[in-house]
């Protein structure tokens, strides 16, 4: 069900219209407009999340680089057992990884790794190993901080 958005983000208010018990987001970079959700809605949404035990997936996918205007933080660090995260190195490294990631409320961590170990196809092992140096060595944070988009 498509939800209207604006130069806020997301309409919060026509999202709890509907009664949905959950939703797909983007407040880092709104796909496809652009546009980052507001700190107003942001309260919002966890509010409405938290009040009846539903979950909003956060598709952060382009939260990396700023190009006009400083990093906002996930919504998942404002609901942590409410907020399924969804990351990817596909703008930060390159697409052809295929290598992305989730951080998921404490109670959905066994269904979920029981879910994935479903499937046959994984994200490729070598690649994932070096992406775990790179973030170990601090060499992750290096790089990003060195992209000419990000704004200090
Ligand atoms: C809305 C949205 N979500 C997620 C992604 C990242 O997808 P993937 O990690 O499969 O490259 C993209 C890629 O541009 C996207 O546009």
């Amino acid at each position: 069900m498509p939800i209207p958005v604006d130069e806020q983000g997301i309409d919060v208010d026509q999202l709890i219209a509907t009664g949905a018990e959950g939703a797909l987001i983007t407040p880092s970079h709104q796909f496809p407009i652009g546009g980052v959700l507001s700190a107003g809605r942001r309260q919002r949404l966890v509010r409405w999340i938290e009040q009846h035990d539903g979950y909003v997936l956060e598709d952060d996918y382009d939260a990396e680089f700023r190009y006009d205007q400083a990093s906002v933080g996930a919504l998942q660090g404002l609901a942590a057992d409410r907020v399924i995260y969804a990351g990817t190195a596909s703008k930060t490294l390159a697409p052809a990884l295929r290598i992305g990631w989730l951080v998921v409320p404490p109670e959905l961590v066994r269904p979920m790794d029981a879910e994935l170990r479903r499937w046959k196809e994984g994200s490729p092992r070598i690649e994932q190993d070096a992406l775990a140096h790179l973030l170990q060595t601090g060499a992750y944070d290096r790089h990003l901080r060195k992209m000419p988009a990000n704004l200090p």
